[in-house]
């Protein structure tokens, strides 16, 4: 395995993205969308749901798990609340078309709530989340996840560490995001670390006999576990009902796995809640309300010299902003395996120098 690191660029990869997933038979917008989520992704720094994920999507995208051109629709609305099937689409094309529904329906309600069933893995949260605050909306986006997640004291995994994001707009400024999950941490930041050959911090998961490790392999053969012991895993199960239950969708042990039933569809449930602060005050009164309250964080007195408090959503920008001007860092063996995905099509990142 090579450790070795490479840089690439963003604009590259994601041409190499979108063309891998049309020659995979994705429709041209729909391939376009979702390398640009893939990309986004990775440029905020979320390597473990960035563009590590095209390899798994790639695969249920030729194995027909994932269809290609799905009959994404809804199939019940009531005021400012909707049902939608995702018809086993990639998740990033499900979840755009629910908050797309949820936008409006918060543009013309004042709030909108929108449910995804048959739905798969739809990646980081945030995306979702921040393109409702660039239409100057707050968003909760939540989804549900295969069961890989220990609760206290239990042997094994009992429930998801589904994903939950939520931005809030500041119009002419960069949004406040909080993107997260329900476990101490993504299990894709396991996936990393086994793909760099890094060892993870006692407190991320359990093996599948329930003893702590520091083995990524272990950690995602066994359990991840909850952030701040009970209140993770109550969290979880609020969001499983907020997802799942309240989609009429499936729930716990029968959501399909990403990796452990590459041919199956998940069946994961979305929920995109919007809310349209304009519907309540004027957008003067809002972003100077917003404004004080990040200006009172960012003044806060801190113990070591020269640090600042920072502001969810600060630390993506920041990584994007490097990236886009550095390139994007990954292993040689990731930057392989990725180019081992087009060849069947002929196509093929190359890098300079
Ligand atoms: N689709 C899925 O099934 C799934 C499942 C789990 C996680 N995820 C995604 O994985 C990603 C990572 O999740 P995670 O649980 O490891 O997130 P995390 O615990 O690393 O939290 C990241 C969030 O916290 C903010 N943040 C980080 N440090 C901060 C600080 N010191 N002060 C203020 N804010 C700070 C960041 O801006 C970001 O919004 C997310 O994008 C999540 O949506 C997806």
């Amino acid at each position: 395995m090579s450790t070795a690191t490479v840089l690439v660029p963003h604009e590259m990869l994601t041409r190499y993205t979108r063309d891998v997933l049309a020659k995979l038979g994705m429709p041209e917008t729909d391939a376009a969308y979702a390398a640009d989520c893939l990309v986004q992704t990775t440029l905020w720094g979320i390597d473990s749901h960035g563009i590590i994920r095209l390899l798994i999507y790639s695969e249920r995208l030729g194995n027909g798990a994932l269809k290609i051109s799905p009959a994404i629709r809804t199939i019940k609305e009531f005021g400012a609340t909707a049902l939608m099937d995702g018809d086993a689409c990639l998740g990033y094309i499900g979840a755009r078309e629910a908050m797309k529904k949820a936008i409006s329906l918060a543009k013309q309600h004042g709030i909108g709530s929108v449910l995804m069933r048959n739905s798969n893995h739809f990646g980081a949260a945030g995306i979702y989340a921040r393109e409702a605050a660039k239409e100057g909306m707050i968003a909760l986006v939540m989804s549900n996840t295969p069961v890989n997640m220990a609760a206290p004291g239990s042997k094994g995994p009992v429930l998801g560490n589904h994903p939950i994001a939520f931005a809030a707009p500041l119009f002419d400024d960069h949004p406040m995001v909080f993107d997260t999950c329900m476990s101490e941490v993504a299990g894709g930041k396991l996936l990393v670390a086994k793909e760099k050959g890094e060892k993870i911090p006692f407190g991320w998961a359990v093996d599948k006999d329930g003893n702590p490790t520091d083995d990524p392999a272990a950690g995602l053969a066994g359990a991840f576990l909850p952030l701040a012991g009970h209140k993770g895993y109550c969290f979880a199960l609020m969001e499983e009902v907020l997802t799942g239950l309240l989609s009429h969708g499936v729930f716990l042990g029968d959501i399909g796995h990403l990796f452990k039933q590459p041919k199956e569809t998940c069946h994961i449930s979305h929920h995109m809640l919007v809310m349209n602060p304009l519907a309540l005050m004027e957008e003067k009164e809002w972003t100077a309300s917003m404004r004080e309250m990040r200006n009172r964080i960012k003044e806060t007195p801190m113990r070591d010299a020269g640090a600042k408090l920072i502001f969810p959503g600060e630390i993506e920008e920041m990584c994007e902003a490097k990236r886009k001007k550095e390139g994007i860092p990954m292993t040689a063996t990731l930057f392989e395996s990725l180019n081992k995905v087009g060849e069947p099509f002929g196509l093929a990142m190359k890098l300079n120098g």
